[in-house]
Protein backbone atom coordinates (compact mmCIF):
# COMPACT_ATOMS: atom_id res chain seq x y z
CA UNK A 1 0.00 0.00 0.00
CA UNK A 2 1.24 3.09 -0.75
CA UNK A 3 -0.01 6.29 1.65
CA UNK A 4 -0.62 9.08 -0.74
CA UNK A 5 -0.23 13.14 0.05
CA UNK A 6 -2.43 15.20 -1.93
CA UNK A 7 -1.56 19.19 -1.37
CA UNK A 8 -4.21 21.62 -2.88
CA UNK A 9 -3.20 24.93 -3.64
CA UNK A 10 -4.18 27.37 -1.20
CA UNK A 11 -6.91 29.83 -2.50
CA UNK A 12 -5.98 33.59 -1.38
CA UNK A 13 -8.89 34.64 1.31
CA UNK A 14 -9.66 37.87 -1.15
CA UNK A 15 -11.96 37.40 -3.26
CA UNK A 16 -14.65 35.11 -4.71
CA UNK A 17 -13.19 31.74 -6.46
CA UNK A 18 -12.99 32.05 -10.12
CA UNK A 19 -13.26 29.50 -12.30
CA UNK A 20 -10.14 29.35 -13.49
CA UNK A 21 -8.53 28.26 -10.24
CA UNK A 22 -10.97 26.22 -9.65
CA UNK A 23 -10.42 24.42 -12.93
CA UNK A 24 -6.59 24.43 -11.18
CA UNK A 25 -7.83 23.15 -7.89
CA UNK A 26 -10.26 20.37 -9.19
CA UNK A 27 -7.59 17.59 -10.06
CA UNK A 28 -6.55 17.06 -6.63
CA UNK A 29 -10.20 15.87 -5.61
CA UNK A 30 -10.34 13.69 -8.61
CA UNK A 31 -6.93 12.21 -7.67
CA UNK A 32 -7.61 11.94 -3.67
CA UNK A 33 -11.27 9.82 -4.66
CA UNK A 34 -9.34 7.72 -7.32
CA UNK A 35 -6.54 6.52 -4.36
CA UNK A 36 -9.46 6.07 -2.06
CA UNK A 37 -10.86 4.15 -4.48
CA UNK A 38 -8.31 1.97 -5.21
CA UNK A 39 -7.67 1.34 -1.34
CA UNK A 40 -5.08 3.32 -0.70
CA UNK A 41 -4.58 6.25 2.62
CA UNK A 42 -4.79 9.35 1.57
CA UNK A 43 -4.65 12.17 2.75
CA UNK A 44 -5.80 15.44 1.39
CA UNK A 45 -5.52 18.69 2.44
CA UNK A 46 -5.71 22.76 1.92
CA UNK A 47 -7.09 25.93 3.72
CA UNK A 48 -7.49 29.30 2.51
CA UNK A 49 -4.04 31.60 2.32
CA UNK A 50 -5.26 34.50 4.65
CA UNK A 51 -3.15 36.27 5.56
CA UNK A 52 -0.54 38.07 2.66
CA UNK A 53 -0.73 41.40 1.12
CA UNK A 54 -3.84 40.92 -0.90
CA UNK A 55 -6.33 40.34 2.45
CA UNK A 56 -4.50 43.36 4.18
CA UNK A 57 -5.36 45.65 1.33
CA UNK A 58 -8.67 44.54 0.85
CA UNK A 59 -9.38 44.89 4.20
CA UNK A 60 -8.06 48.95 4.00
CA UNK A 61 -10.14 48.97 0.98
CA UNK A 62 -13.28 48.08 2.78
CA UNK A 63 -12.42 49.86 5.69
CA UNK A 64 -12.09 46.90 8.30
CA UNK A 65 -9.76 44.31 9.35
CA UNK A 66 -8.04 41.69 8.00
CA UNK A 67 -9.77 38.64 9.99
CA UNK A 68 -13.11 40.61 8.89
CA UNK A 69 -12.66 39.92 4.95
CA UNK A 70 -10.64 36.32 5.67
CA UNK A 71 -13.60 35.07 7.39
CA UNK A 72 -16.00 36.04 4.90
CA UNK A 73 -14.03 34.44 2.13
CA UNK A 74 -12.59 31.45 4.35
CA UNK A 75 -16.67 30.78 4.74
CA UNK A 76 -17.07 30.88 0.99
CA UNK A 77 -14.42 28.98 0.08
CA UNK A 78 -15.27 26.18 2.38
CA UNK A 79 -18.87 25.80 0.94
CA UNK A 80 -18.20 25.98 -2.41
CA UNK A 81 -15.76 23.48 -2.24
CA UNK A 82 -18.01 21.29 -0.23
CA UNK A 83 -20.94 21.97 -3.08
CA UNK A 84 -18.77 21.34 -5.42
CA UNK A 85 -18.17 17.48 -3.37
CA UNK A 86 -14.59 18.10 -2.61
CA UNK A 87 -13.24 15.41 -0.38
CA UNK A 88 -10.45 17.49 1.56
CA UNK A 89 -9.93 15.03 4.60
CA UNK A 90 -9.19 18.84 6.04
CA UNK A 91 -9.65 22.19 5.02
CA UNK A 92 -8.23 24.93 7.08
CA UNK A 93 -7.06 28.41 7.44
CA UNK A 94 -3.37 29.63 7.87
CA UNK A 95 -4.50 32.77 10.18
CA UNK A 96 -4.64 30.10 12.47
CA UNK A 97 -3.13 29.49 16.12
CA UNK A 98 -2.12 25.54 15.39
CA UNK A 99 -0.65 27.05 11.62
CA UNK A 100 1.32 29.71 13.39
CA UNK A 101 2.48 27.06 15.88
CA UNK A 102 3.85 25.00 13.00
CA UNK A 103 5.18 27.68 10.83
CA UNK A 104 7.29 29.26 13.48
CA UNK A 105 9.13 25.75 14.46
CA UNK A 106 9.83 25.40 10.85
CA UNK A 107 11.20 28.47 11.00
CA UNK A 108 13.15 28.38 14.11
CA UNK A 109 14.84 24.69 12.59
CA UNK A 110 15.72 26.36 9.26
CA UNK A 111 17.41 29.21 11.47
CA UNK A 112 19.23 26.42 13.83
CA UNK A 113 20.05 24.64 10.82
CA UNK A 114 21.64 27.70 9.18
CA UNK A 115 19.86 28.38 6.31
CA UNK A 116 18.40 31.53 7.68
CA UNK A 117 20.48 34.81 8.06
CA UNK A 118 19.71 38.36 8.98
CA UNK A 119 20.59 41.27 6.49
CA UNK A 120 19.83 44.88 6.21
CA UNK A 121 18.51 45.88 2.98
CA UNK A 122 16.62 48.85 1.60
CA UNK A 123 12.85 48.43 1.63
CA UNK A 124 11.09 50.08 -0.61
CA UNK A 125 8.94 52.83 1.35
CA UNK A 126 5.81 55.31 0.41
CA UNK A 127 6.36 58.24 2.25
CA UNK A 128 2.41 59.48 1.41
CA UNK A 129 1.27 56.01 3.37
CA UNK A 130 3.57 55.86 5.83
CA UNK A 131 4.61 52.15 5.20
CA UNK A 132 6.70 49.81 3.78
CA UNK A 133 5.53 47.96 0.76
CA UNK A 134 4.60 44.71 0.17
CA UNK A 135 6.30 43.28 -3.20
CA UNK A 136 3.11 43.08 -5.15
CA UNK A 137 2.13 46.78 -3.88
CA UNK A 138 5.01 48.13 -5.88
CA UNK A 139 4.48 48.38 -9.66
CA UNK A 140 7.00 49.36 -12.25
CA UNK A 141 8.93 47.80 -15.73
CA UNK A 142 10.32 44.45 -15.31
CA UNK A 143 13.89 44.17 -16.22
CA UNK A 144 13.46 41.32 -18.47
CA UNK A 145 10.40 42.02 -21.02
CA UNK A 146 10.27 45.67 -20.21
CA UNK A 147 5.91 45.29 -19.59
CA UNK A 148 4.25 46.90 -16.51
CA UNK A 149 5.08 44.59 -13.62
CA UNK A 150 4.23 43.70 -9.55
CA UNK A 151 7.33 43.79 -7.62
CA UNK A 152 7.21 40.22 -7.03
CA UNK A 153 7.01 38.63 -10.45
CA UNK A 154 6.22 39.42 -13.88
CA UNK A 155 3.32 37.80 -15.09
CA UNK A 156 4.06 38.18 -18.45
CA UNK A 157 7.49 36.21 -18.80
CA UNK A 158 7.33 34.68 -15.41
CA UNK A 159 10.47 35.98 -13.92
CA UNK A 160 10.68 36.16 -9.80
CA UNK A 161 11.50 39.82 -8.80
CA UNK A 162 12.55 42.08 -6.14
CA UNK A 163 10.86 45.49 -5.98
CA UNK A 164 14.15 46.87 -6.43
CA UNK A 165 14.43 45.06 -9.85
CA UNK A 166 11.91 47.88 -11.36
CA UNK A 167 12.13 50.72 -13.22
CA UNK A 168 9.50 53.77 -13.00
CA UNK A 169 8.15 52.56 -10.07
CA UNK A 170 4.70 53.29 -8.14
CA UNK A 171 3.26 52.68 -5.20
CA UNK A 172 -0.21 50.60 -5.62
CA UNK A 173 -2.20 52.18 -3.14
CA UNK A 174 -1.59 55.91 -4.03
CA UNK A 175 0.41 55.80 -7.04
CA UNK A 176 3.23 58.16 -5.92
CA UNK A 177 6.59 57.02 -6.69
CA UNK A 178 7.77 55.10 -3.43
CA UNK A 179 11.23 55.50 -1.68
CA UNK A 180 13.74 53.08 -0.64
CA UNK A 181 14.41 52.83 3.66
CA UNK A 182 16.64 50.43 5.49
CA UNK A 183 14.81 47.52 7.21
CA UNK A 184 16.85 44.02 8.61
CA UNK A 185 15.25 40.51 7.60
CA UNK A 186 16.14 37.06 7.14
CA UNK A 187 17.05 35.61 4.06
CA UNK A 188 16.21 32.28 3.46
CA UNK A 189 19.39 30.44 1.92
CA UNK A 190 17.82 28.90 -1.75
CA UNK A 191 21.24 29.13 -2.83
CA UNK A 192 22.49 26.26 -0.48
CA UNK A 193 19.55 23.75 -1.95
CA UNK A 194 20.82 24.88 -5.76
CA UNK A 195 22.75 20.93 -6.06
CA UNK A 196 20.55 18.94 -4.88
CA UNK A 197 17.15 20.81 -6.61
CA UNK A 198 18.71 20.55 -9.98
CA UNK A 199 19.31 16.67 -9.22
CA UNK A 200 15.42 16.27 -8.23
CA UNK A 201 14.12 18.56 -10.73
CA UNK A 202 16.53 15.88 -13.30
CA UNK A 203 15.39 12.56 -11.59
CA UNK A 204 11.67 14.04 -11.64
CA UNK A 205 9.05 11.53 -12.48
CA UNK A 206 5.05 12.88 -13.21
CA UNK A 207 5.84 16.50 -13.33
CA UNK A 208 3.96 18.65 -15.55
CA UNK A 209 6.00 19.84 -18.39
CA UNK A 210 5.11 23.66 -17.61
CA UNK A 211 6.67 22.84 -14.23
CA UNK A 212 9.70 21.34 -15.58
CA UNK A 213 10.40 24.01 -17.89
CA UNK A 214 10.02 26.59 -15.62
CA UNK A 215 12.00 25.09 -12.39
CA UNK A 216 14.74 24.27 -15.15
CA UNK A 217 15.14 28.05 -16.01
CA UNK A 218 15.55 29.30 -12.45
CA UNK A 219 18.11 26.63 -11.55
CA UNK A 220 19.70 27.72 -14.79
CA UNK A 221 19.46 31.16 -14.00
CA UNK A 222 20.76 30.64 -10.27
CA UNK A 223 18.90 30.18 -7.06
CA UNK A 224 18.52 34.04 -5.46
CA UNK A 225 18.16 33.64 -1.46
CA UNK A 226 14.66 35.16 -0.91
CA UNK A 227 13.43 37.62 2.12
CA UNK A 228 11.91 35.28 4.68
CA UNK A 229 10.30 38.28 6.57
CA UNK A 230 8.49 40.94 5.73
CA UNK A 231 7.63 44.61 7.32
CA UNK A 232 3.58 44.05 7.59
CA UNK A 233 0.92 43.64 10.29
CA UNK A 234 -0.95 40.92 9.50
CA UNK A 235 0.62 37.37 9.62
CA UNK A 236 2.55 35.21 11.36
CA UNK A 237 5.20 36.72 14.25
CA UNK A 238 8.64 36.06 13.64
CA UNK A 239 10.22 34.03 16.77
CA UNK A 240 13.05 36.18 17.51
CA UNK A 241 13.54 38.89 20.04
CA UNK A 242 13.79 42.48 17.73
CA UNK A 243 11.82 41.13 15.42
CA UNK A 244 8.26 41.73 17.03
CA UNK A 245 6.70 44.28 13.93
CA UNK A 246 7.58 41.57 11.32
CA UNK A 247 5.91 39.06 10.11
CA UNK A 248 7.21 35.81 8.20
CA UNK A 249 6.86 36.08 4.57
CA UNK A 250 3.78 34.91 3.23
CA UNK A 251 4.77 32.44 0.39
CA UNK A 252 7.12 30.55 3.27
CA UNK A 253 4.29 30.39 5.70
CA UNK A 254 1.61 29.64 3.00
CA UNK A 255 3.21 26.65 1.45
CA UNK A 256 3.67 25.50 4.72
CA UNK A 257 0.16 25.00 5.50
CA UNK A 258 0.73 21.96 3.78
CA UNK A 259 2.48 20.12 6.53
CA UNK A 260 0.53 22.14 9.17
CA UNK A 261 -3.20 21.06 7.86
CA UNK A 262 -1.63 17.10 8.05
CA UNK A 263 -0.70 17.72 11.61
CA UNK A 264 -3.86 19.53 12.01
CA UNK A 265 -5.61 16.76 10.96
CA UNK A 266 -3.75 14.22 12.74
CA UNK A 267 -4.44 16.11 16.03
CA UNK A 268 -8.34 16.31 15.48
CA UNK A 269 -8.33 12.86 13.88
CA UNK A 270 -5.91 10.73 15.60
CA UNK A 271 -4.39 9.94 12.27
CA UNK A 272 -0.56 9.33 11.62
CA UNK A 273 0.75 12.69 9.98
CA UNK A 274 3.84 11.24 10.23
CA UNK A 275 3.10 8.32 7.45
CA UNK A 276 2.72 11.23 4.97
CA UNK A 277 5.92 13.01 5.62
CA UNK A 278 8.52 11.14 6.99
CA UNK A 279 11.61 11.12 4.82
CA UNK A 280 12.90 7.68 5.65
CA UNK A 281 9.60 5.96 4.24
CA UNK A 282 9.67 4.96 0.99
CA UNK A 283 5.68 4.13 0.35
CA UNK A 284 4.42 8.07 -0.09
CA UNK A 285 3.66 9.75 -3.16
CA UNK A 286 3.34 13.32 -2.81
CA UNK A 287 1.12 15.33 -5.04
CA UNK A 288 0.99 18.90 -5.21
CA UNK A 289 -1.76 20.69 -7.28
CA UNK A 290 -2.12 24.12 -8.47
CA UNK A 291 -1.85 26.78 -11.59
CA UNK A 292 0.92 27.26 -12.85
CA UNK A 293 1.88 31.12 -11.51
CA UNK A 294 2.50 28.74 -8.21
CA UNK A 295 4.86 26.53 -10.01
CA UNK A 296 8.43 28.28 -8.16
CA UNK A 297 6.78 28.01 -4.90
CA UNK A 298 6.18 24.24 -5.08
CA UNK A 299 9.04 23.47 -7.11
CA UNK A 300 11.84 25.05 -5.20
CA UNK A 301 10.76 27.39 -2.53
CA UNK A 302 8.39 24.22 -0.31
CA UNK A 303 11.31 21.34 -1.18
CA UNK A 304 13.97 23.81 -0.40
CA UNK A 305 12.29 24.60 3.15
CA UNK A 306 11.68 20.49 3.87
CA UNK A 307 15.60 20.03 3.26
CA UNK A 308 16.25 22.76 4.97
CA UNK A 309 14.17 21.82 8.34
CA UNK A 310 15.06 18.17 7.84
CA UNK A 311 13.77 14.57 7.41
CA UNK A 312 10.76 15.83 5.67
CA UNK A 313 9.57 14.06 2.45
CA UNK A 314 9.45 16.60 -0.37
CA UNK A 315 7.10 17.26 -3.44
CA UNK A 316 7.09 14.27 -6.05
CA UNK A 317 4.17 14.97 -8.68
CA UNK A 318 3.95 18.61 -10.02
CA UNK A 319 0.44 19.11 -11.45
CA UNK A 320 0.74 22.17 -12.25
CA UNK A 321 -2.29 23.79 -14.81
CA UNK A 322 -2.04 26.20 -17.52
CA UNK A 323 -4.76 29.17 -17.58
CA UNK A 324 -8.08 28.95 -18.48
CA UNK A 325 -9.80 31.59 -20.51
CA UNK A 326 -13.20 33.05 -20.39
CA UNK A 327 -14.96 33.05 -24.08
CA UNK A 328 -11.47 33.60 -25.04
CA UNK A 329 -10.34 36.35 -22.86
CA UNK A 330 -8.19 36.13 -19.81
CA UNK A 331 -9.91 36.45 -16.63
CA UNK A 332 -10.48 39.71 -14.70
CA UNK A 333 -11.33 40.72 -11.57
CA UNK A 334 -10.38 44.12 -12.22
CA UNK A 335 -13.01 44.07 -14.92
CA UNK A 336 -15.74 41.60 -13.46
CA UNK A 337 -14.72 39.57 -16.55
CA UNK A 338 -15.28 36.80 -14.70
CA UNK A 339 -17.46 33.02 -14.02
CA UNK A 340 -17.88 33.18 -10.40
CA UNK A 341 -18.46 29.96 -8.50
CA UNK A 342 -21.03 30.53 -5.78
CA UNK A 343 -23.18 32.25 -8.60
CA UNK A 344 -22.17 29.21 -11.19
CA UNK A 345 -23.37 27.00 -8.43
CA UNK A 346 -26.76 28.60 -8.05
CA UNK A 347 -27.72 27.65 -11.50
CA UNK A 348 -25.80 24.80 -12.65
CA UNK A 349 -25.51 20.60 -10.93
CA UNK A 350 -21.84 20.15 -9.84
CA UNK A 351 -21.43 17.34 -11.53
CA UNK A 352 -21.75 19.72 -14.67
CA UNK A 353 -19.23 21.70 -13.66
CA UNK A 354 -16.55 19.27 -12.56
CA UNK A 355 -17.04 17.28 -16.01
CA UNK A 356 -16.49 20.16 -18.00
CA UNK A 357 -13.26 21.63 -15.98
CA UNK A 358 -11.74 18.48 -16.48
CA UNK A 359 -12.75 17.53 -20.06
CA UNK A 360 -11.51 21.06 -21.06
CA UNK A 361 -8.83 21.48 -18.36
CA UNK A 362 -6.19 23.33 -19.08
CA UNK A 363 -3.55 20.24 -18.63
CA UNK A 364 -0.86 21.19 -21.25
CA UNK A 365 -2.50 24.16 -22.76
CA UNK A 366 -4.60 27.13 -22.10
CA UNK A 367 -8.32 26.15 -22.31
CA UNK A 368 -11.56 28.11 -22.67
CA UNK A 369 -14.60 28.38 -21.17
CA UNK A 370 -17.54 29.38 -23.06
CA UNK A 371 -20.96 29.35 -22.17
CA UNK A 372 -21.84 27.53 -25.51
CA UNK A 373 -19.57 24.26 -24.68
CA UNK A 374 -20.50 24.20 -21.52
CA UNK A 375 -23.87 23.95 -22.26
CA UNK A 376 -23.26 22.29 -24.85
CA UNK A 377 -20.76 19.41 -22.84
CA UNK A 378 -23.23 18.78 -20.12
CA UNK A 379 -26.21 18.06 -22.35
CA UNK A 380 -24.27 16.51 -25.11
CA UNK A 381 -22.13 14.14 -23.17
CA UNK A 382 -23.52 14.25 -19.72
CA UNK A 383 -26.99 13.67 -20.75
CA UNK A 384 -26.73 12.41 -24.03
CA UNK A 385 -24.18 10.00 -23.73
CA UNK A 386 -23.43 8.79 -19.92
CA UNK A 387 -26.82 10.18 -18.86
CA UNK A 388 -29.15 8.26 -21.54
CA UNK A 389 -27.30 5.52 -21.39
CA UNK A 390 -28.40 4.62 -17.58
CA UNK A 391 -31.77 5.98 -18.08
CA UNK A 392 -32.69 4.07 -20.88
CA UNK A 393 -31.08 0.99 -19.55
CA UNK A 394 -32.72 1.33 -16.09
CA UNK A 395 -36.46 1.97 -17.51
CA UNK A 396 -36.59 -0.22 -19.25
CA UNK A 397 -35.63 -2.87 -16.23
CA UNK A 398 -38.31 -1.14 -14.64
CA UNK A 399 -40.57 -1.45 -17.50
CA UNK A 400 -40.45 -5.56 -18.90
CA UNK A 401 -38.44 -7.34 -16.11
CA UNK A 402 -40.50 -5.60 -13.46
CA UNK A 403 -37.75 -3.51 -11.87
CA UNK A 404 -35.33 -5.94 -11.32
CA UNK A 405 -32.29 -7.27 -12.79
CA UNK A 406 -32.83 -9.82 -15.20
CA UNK A 407 -31.43 -13.31 -15.47
CA UNK A 408 -28.25 -12.79 -18.08
CA UNK A 409 -24.85 -13.01 -18.83
CA UNK A 410 -22.48 -10.72 -19.55
CA UNK A 411 -20.44 -11.01 -23.03
CA UNK A 412 -16.47 -11.47 -22.34
CA UNK A 413 -15.69 -8.93 -24.77
CA UNK A 414 -17.60 -6.83 -22.49
CA UNK A 415 -16.18 -7.77 -19.16
CA UNK A 416 -12.50 -7.30 -20.97
CA UNK A 417 -13.23 -4.12 -21.89
CA UNK A 418 -13.87 -3.17 -18.21
CA UNK A 419 -11.38 -4.52 -16.82
CA UNK A 420 -8.65 -3.39 -18.94
CA UNK A 421 -10.24 0.17 -18.62
CA UNK A 422 -9.67 0.21 -14.90
CA UNK A 423 -5.91 -0.22 -15.56
CA UNK A 424 -5.91 2.41 -18.45
CA UNK A 425 -7.98 4.81 -16.73
CA UNK A 426 -6.20 3.88 -13.28
CA UNK A 427 -2.86 4.71 -15.35
CA UNK A 428 -3.86 7.99 -17.00
CA UNK A 429 -5.30 9.21 -13.40
CA UNK A 430 -1.95 8.33 -11.52
CA UNK A 431 -0.07 10.67 -14.07
CA UNK A 432 -2.40 13.31 -14.05
CA UNK A 433 -3.77 12.93 -17.46
CA UNK A 434 -7.33 12.75 -16.19
CA UNK A 435 -8.37 15.21 -19.64
CA UNK A 436 -7.35 11.52 -21.76
CA UNK A 437 -9.17 9.87 -18.95
CA UNK A 438 -12.50 10.91 -19.07
CA UNK A 439 -11.93 10.59 -22.98
CA UNK A 440 -11.16 7.31 -22.40
CA UNK A 441 -14.18 6.21 -20.14
CA UNK A 442 -17.16 8.33 -22.30
CA UNK A 443 -15.64 6.61 -25.49
CA UNK A 444 -16.88 3.65 -23.71
CA UNK A 445 -20.22 4.94 -22.79
CA UNK A 446 -20.63 5.68 -26.24
CA UNK A 447 -19.40 2.21 -27.05
CA UNK A 448 -22.18 0.73 -24.35
CA UNK A 449 -24.98 3.03 -26.08
CA UNK A 450 -23.99 1.33 -29.32
CA UNK A 451 -24.14 -2.21 -28.01
CA UNK A 452 -27.58 -1.13 -26.95
CA UNK A 453 -28.84 0.32 -30.09
CA UNK A 454 -27.36 -2.68 -31.76
CA UNK A 455 -28.73 -5.27 -29.65
CA UNK A 456 -32.22 -3.65 -30.42
CA UNK A 457 -33.62 -5.16 -26.84
CA UNK A 458 -37.31 -3.19 -27.49
CA UNK A 459 -37.14 -6.47 -30.26
CA UNK A 460 -35.78 -8.89 -28.27
CA UNK A 461 -38.29 -8.27 -25.85
CA UNK A 462 -41.07 -9.57 -27.48
CA UNK A 463 -39.03 -12.38 -29.60
CA UNK A 464 -36.34 -13.90 -27.51
CA UNK A 465 -36.49 -13.18 -23.88
CA UNK A 466 -33.42 -14.61 -23.02
CA UNK A 467 -31.32 -12.53 -25.36
CA UNK A 468 -33.08 -9.79 -23.98
CA UNK A 469 -31.97 -10.33 -20.45
CA UNK A 470 -28.25 -10.49 -21.80
CA UNK A 471 -28.23 -7.34 -22.86
CA UNK A 472 -29.99 -5.30 -19.76
CA UNK A 473 -28.05 -7.81 -17.88
CA UNK A 474 -24.91 -6.69 -19.92
CA UNK A 475 -25.87 -2.93 -19.47
CA UNK A 476 -26.58 -3.04 -15.71
CA UNK A 477 -23.03 -4.21 -15.20
CA UNK A 478 -21.52 -1.86 -17.70
CA UNK A 479 -23.11 0.89 -15.84
CA UNK A 480 -22.19 -0.09 -12.07
CA UNK A 481 -18.51 -0.63 -13.09
CA UNK A 482 -18.75 2.59 -14.70
CA UNK A 483 -19.87 4.41 -11.62
CA UNK A 484 -17.21 2.91 -10.21
CA UNK A 485 -15.12 4.79 -13.11
CA UNK A 486 -16.34 7.66 -13.06
CA UNK A 487 -16.49 8.53 -9.07
CA UNK A 488 -13.69 10.84 -8.97
CA UNK A 489 -15.28 12.99 -11.49
CA UNK A 490 -18.93 13.50 -11.06
CA UNK A 491 -19.41 11.80 -7.68
CA UNK A 492 -22.88 13.18 -7.42
CA UNK A 493 -24.77 11.12 -9.89
CA UNK A 494 -22.35 8.29 -9.12
CA UNK A 495 -23.49 8.28 -5.73
CA UNK A 496 -27.69 8.73 -7.28
CA UNK A 497 -26.26 5.53 -9.17
CA UNK A 498 -25.62 3.73 -6.46
CA UNK A 499 -28.86 4.32 -5.15
CA UNK A 500 -30.72 3.14 -7.69
CA UNK A 501 -28.68 -0.48 -7.91
CA UNK A 502 -27.69 -0.45 -4.41
CA UNK A 503 -24.17 -0.75 -4.70
CA UNK A 504 -21.69 -0.64 -2.46
CA UNK A 505 -18.80 2.36 -1.73
CA UNK A 506 -16.90 3.05 -5.02
CA UNK A 507 -13.89 0.81 -5.30
CA UNK A 508 -11.23 0.62 -8.23
CA UNK A 509 -12.25 -2.80 -9.77
CA UNK A 510 -14.92 -4.60 -11.45
CA UNK A 511 -18.04 -5.17 -9.25
CA UNK A 512 -21.16 -7.28 -10.15
CA UNK A 513 -24.76 -6.44 -10.04
CA UNK A 514 -26.51 -9.53 -9.32
CA UNK A 515 -29.49 -10.87 -11.23
CA UNK A 516 -32.35 -10.34 -9.32
CA UNK A 517 -31.01 -6.99 -7.72
CA UNK A 518 -34.41 -4.82 -7.86
CA UNK A 519 -33.95 -1.49 -8.93
CA UNK A 520 -35.07 1.67 -6.30
CA UNK A 521 -36.02 4.83 -7.08
CA UNK A 522 -35.04 5.36 -10.35
CA UNK A 523 -34.96 8.93 -11.91
CA UNK A 524 -33.52 11.35 -14.49
CA UNK A 525 -29.70 12.33 -13.76
CA UNK A 526 -29.50 15.23 -15.73
CA UNK A 527 -31.88 17.51 -17.22
CA UNK A 528 -31.82 19.12 -20.45
CA UNK A 529 -30.54 22.54 -20.44
CA UNK A 530 -32.30 24.72 -23.20
CA UNK A 531 -30.20 26.16 -25.83
CA UNK A 532 -31.09 29.59 -24.96
CA UNK A 533 -29.69 29.87 -22.06
CA UNK A 534 -26.50 30.48 -24.05
CA UNK A 535 -27.40 33.74 -24.62
CA UNK A 536 -28.82 34.64 -21.86
CA UNK A 537 -25.88 33.61 -19.69
CA UNK A 538 -23.67 35.50 -22.19
CA UNK A 539 -25.33 38.44 -22.33
CA UNK A 540 -25.23 38.31 -18.80
CA UNK A 541 -21.79 37.82 -18.49
CA UNK A 542 -21.29 41.11 -21.00
CA UNK A 543 -23.46 43.17 -18.85
CA UNK A 544 -21.85 42.19 -15.61
CA UNK A 545 -18.58 43.34 -16.71
CA UNK A 546 -17.06 46.91 -17.23
N1 LIG B 1 -2.61 31.80 -2.25
C1 LIG B 1 -1.80 31.44 -3.37
C2 LIG B 1 -2.49 31.76 -4.67
O1 LIG B 1 -3.70 31.80 -4.67
C3 LIG B 1 -1.52 29.98 -3.43
C4 LIG B 1 -0.84 29.49 -2.30
S1 LIG B 1 -0.57 27.80 -2.47
C5 LIG B 1 0.40 27.52 -1.15
O2 LIG B 1 -1.82 31.93 -5.66
F1 LIG B 1 0.76 26.37 -1.21
F2 LIG B 1 1.41 28.32 -1.13
F3 LIG B 1 -0.28 27.72 -0.09
ZN1 LIG C 1 1.70 55.15 -1.70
Amino acid sequence: MTNIFIGGAWPYANGSLHLGRLASLLPGDVLARYFRAKGEQVLYVSGSDCHGTPVAVQAIQEGVTPRDIADRYHGEFAKCFEQLGFSYDLYTRTDQEFHHGVVQELFLKLLDNGHLYRKTIQQTYCETDRRFLPDRYVEGDCPVCGSRARGDQCDVCSTLLDPSDLSNRACKICGNPPVERPTEHYYVSLSHFQAELTDDLNNAKGWRENAIQLTRRYLEEGLVDRAATRDLTWGVDVPVPGFEDKKIYVWIEAVSGYLSASKQWAAETGGDWESFWLKEREDITAYYVHGKDNIPFHTLIWPALLKGAGGLHVPDRIISCEYMTLEGKKFSTSRNWAIWVPDLLSRYQPDSIRYFLIANGPEKRDTDFSWREFIHSHNGELLGAFGNLVNRTLVFVNKSFDGKVPEGRITEEWQRRMESLYREAGTLIEEGRLKETLELIFSTVRHANKYFDERKPWIQVKEDREACGDTLFTCVQIIANLTNLLQPFIPFSCDKIRGFLSLKPAAWNWCNVPAGEPLHHVELLFERIDTSRIEEETRRLEGLSF
